[in-house]
């Protein structure tokens, strides 16, 4: 389960090493006194480089040391004589899994439409890096700390302005997670986000152990149920509900009427909830996953390996669905329509065109 985290961890504990080793000796010898920002900014792009190319060669495991020398070499001054793209772009960590997500796949598809390099935190990396082969570099923590910031708010759907951000460096803001930013790379989003072997297999094992009347099922249909905080938070805050019984119900019938046989397979943060509300009785139901919000990555890679996908809320259950790619059925319209939540977050934006709504029942908020 865990063979790539110590790899992982080892490159990331090098970086440290190497990085505050040499700080130190710059900023305690007499004779370079002052630094100026472009020398910084110099070595903080020569030290990712070398990060990432530890990296790389890591993958490519060269079979010399004077190899892997003159490749780190031959990349390094590659790299430095046809650098066109200046500066460094990155993005605030803000959330959990699916926000994370949302945020390093605006920052590639920005970054990459403003011709700007672009880095991920040492946190981010801690996040994405154990459950896909993700492959934009990390930043470490002392080096992105003497960047002289220009943090750049989003809002969560895309602008024409975010295509034309002048500066270099940028440290996007917000929340973004709205396929407006990337599916016009839809392609490289999908291979960023591809889960590891090990991930993919733990799921695909479970997968093929279920049966539907003493068959194996040829449809599996991930079913998100997010709850926790969002039971209370939707009305509280965002005058709104999350999903109810008969919304799952309905969910669950749209596919009964459209493939033979299908399988559900649940996955929620509030299992006890689900097993008293959705009805297992057809035999076709699976209670999944571990629903641990600390470690998501089983949850995640069982509802990307369905066929197809039934979400509630949250960007958890949007990227499962962007990544399974099949039919998908999403809880719409859940706010009233003075929410607050409809100033920072669009439907249409959210949700892809073809994914199918179902308009969810609000009137336990017109009670009280
Ligand atoms: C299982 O088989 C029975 C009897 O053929 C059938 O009525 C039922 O719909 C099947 N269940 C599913 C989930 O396909
Ligand atoms: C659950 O589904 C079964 C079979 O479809 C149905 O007979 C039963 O009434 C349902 N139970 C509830 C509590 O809705
Ligand atoms: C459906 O998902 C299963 C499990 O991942 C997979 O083996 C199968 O090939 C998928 N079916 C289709 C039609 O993609
Ligand atoms: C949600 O509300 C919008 C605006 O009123 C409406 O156009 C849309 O059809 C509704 N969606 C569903 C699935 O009911």
């Amino acid at each position: 389960m865990h063979h790539t985290r110590p790899l992982v961890t080892a490159s990331i504990s090098q970086a440290n090493i190497s990085f505050s080793s040499s700080l130190t000796a710059m900023v305690s010898s007499p004779v370079h006194f002052s630094f100026s920002m472009a020398q910084i900014i110099f070595f903080v792009f020569m030290a990712s480089t070398i990060f990432h190319l530890q990296q790389r060669l890591m993958k490519t495991q060269p079979t010399s040391e004077l190899e892997m020398k003159y490749q780190s070499y031959s990349q390094m001054t590659g790299r430095l004589t046809t650098s066109k793209p200046k500066g460094i772009w990155t993005v605030n960590v803000q959330g959990r899994l699916g926000n994370q997500m949302g945020e390093y796949a605006t920052l590639y598809a920005l970054a990459k439409m403003n011709g700007r390099p672009a880095f991920i935190s040492a946190q981010m990396h801690n996040t994405l890096a154990p459950i896909f082969k993700i492959t934009l570099p990390v930043l470490h923590n002392n080096v992105a700390s003497k960047i002289p910031w220009r943090n750049y708010y989003l809002n969560d759907w895309m602008e024409e302005k975010y295509r034309h951000i002048p500066w270099e460096y940028v440290r996007l803001t917000g929340y973004p997670c709205s396929w407006t930013f990337y599916h016009h790379l839809r392609d490289e989003i999908l291979r960023e986000f591809t889960l590891h072997d090990h991930v993919k297999e733990e799921a695909q094992t479970f997968l093929r152990g279920l049966q539907v009347n003493n068959s194996r099922p040829s449809t599996f249909v991930g079913v998100h149920v997010r709850r926790g905080d969002y039971v209370r938070v939707m009305p509280n805050i965002w005058k709104g509900v999350v999903a109810d019984r008969q919304y799952l119900e309905q969910a669950l019938n749209w596919f009964r009427a459209r493939y033979s046989s299908p399988i559900f397979v649940v996955t929620s943060n509030g299992m006890a909830w689900c097993q008293e509300n959705i009805n297992a009785s057809r035999g076709d139901v699976v209670f999944a996953g571990n629903g641990n919000e600390g470690s998501p990555a089983k949850d995640f890679a069982l509802l990307t390996q369905c066929n197809h996908t039934i979400m509630t809320i949250g960007t958890f259950g949007i990227w499962a669905a962007y990544l399974a790619g099949g039919d998908t059925i999403y809880l719409a319209n859940y706010t009233l329509p003075n929410s607050p939540f409809l100033k920072v977050f669009k439907p249409a934006a959210a949700f892809l065109p073809g994914w199918v709504g179902i308009a969810a029942d609000l009137s336990p908020l017109l009670k009280h």
